[in-house]
């Protein structure tokens, strides 16, 4: 009598774990209904996404839309034309022109990046320790993913907040090549702190610094020459 009832349990749970299984594959072989196929005929009121499962077109689209809002707003056109009034001076003085490679390290949500973009930079990169795309793209300041000398320009706005200042001149120059330029902007300065901030680039030779206003806060901007990339 036992092993009948003990049969008939075995026979149950492995009619039961079939039925599991079957079920499952069904349900991932489905399309699930909510999704809407993008082959189907779009109803008026349908603008986007694709389908309602399309998430990477509904993040895109956000990320558009986002940065149009951010690009509009005041104060970004106000820290771009402060930027791009910087680095006229710097085409000015013949440290950048429309041909240069520049890199904006710790670019931040990229106004540096626009601003040269706007003045008619074609090859600019900017990076930051989070992404901004399409401005700029993640990495580390003291670790830069480039290879050395690649770059006409660098320039950090940031320079006097780095973690490792020594570290992050030596990233900088590393990826300038010999005869360009590394521009720091740090707070407002005098002498003193100019030569600090100038003695921590080993292989450029200090050209000059300068005060100038960026959205209202005074600062200084010290030019550098990398005398050798090796
Ligand atoms: C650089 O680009 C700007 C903007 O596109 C343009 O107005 C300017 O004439 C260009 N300068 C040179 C030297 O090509
Ligand atoms: C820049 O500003 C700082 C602080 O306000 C001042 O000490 C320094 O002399 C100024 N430098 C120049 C070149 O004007």
């Amino acid at each position: 009598m036992e092993r009948h009832i003990q049969i008939l349990l075995n026979r149950l749970s492995f009619a039961s774990i079939t039925i599991a299984t079957v079920t499952l594959i069904f349900l991932f072989l489905q399309t699930p209904k909510t999704c809407v196929p993008i082959t189907s005929n779009p109803k008026p009121h349908h603008k986007f996404p694709k389908s309602t499962c399309d998430f990477s077109h509904r993040s895109l689209t956000s990320i558009d839309k986002k940065n149009k809002k951010l690009w509009s707003s005041k104060d970004w056109i106000k820290k771009v034309n402060s930027f791009s009034s910087l680095f006229h001076d710097l085409q000015t003085l013949n440290h950048l022109n429309n041909r240069s490679r520049a890199l904006c390290v710790s670019a931040g949500a990229g106004h540096e990046v626009m601003a040269m973009k706007q003045i008619g930079l074609k090859d600019v990169t900017g990076v930051e320790l989070v992404d901004s795309p399409p401005l700029v793209s993640r990495a580390d300041p003291h670790n830069l993913p480039f290879f050395d000398g690649v770059f006409d320009l660098g320039f950090s706005a940031q320079f006097d907040r780095a973690l490792f200042p020594r570290r992050y001149a030596e990233e900088m120059e590393r990826t300038v090549r010999a005869g360009g330029a590394c521009v720091v902007a740090v707070e407002a300065c005098g002498d003193v702190e100019v030569k600090e901030v100038a003695s921590l680039f080993r292989k450029s030779r200090f050209v000059r610094a300068d005060n100038f206003t960026l959205i209202g806060s005074k600062m200084t901007r010290i030019i550098l020459r990398v005398a050798n990339s090796s």
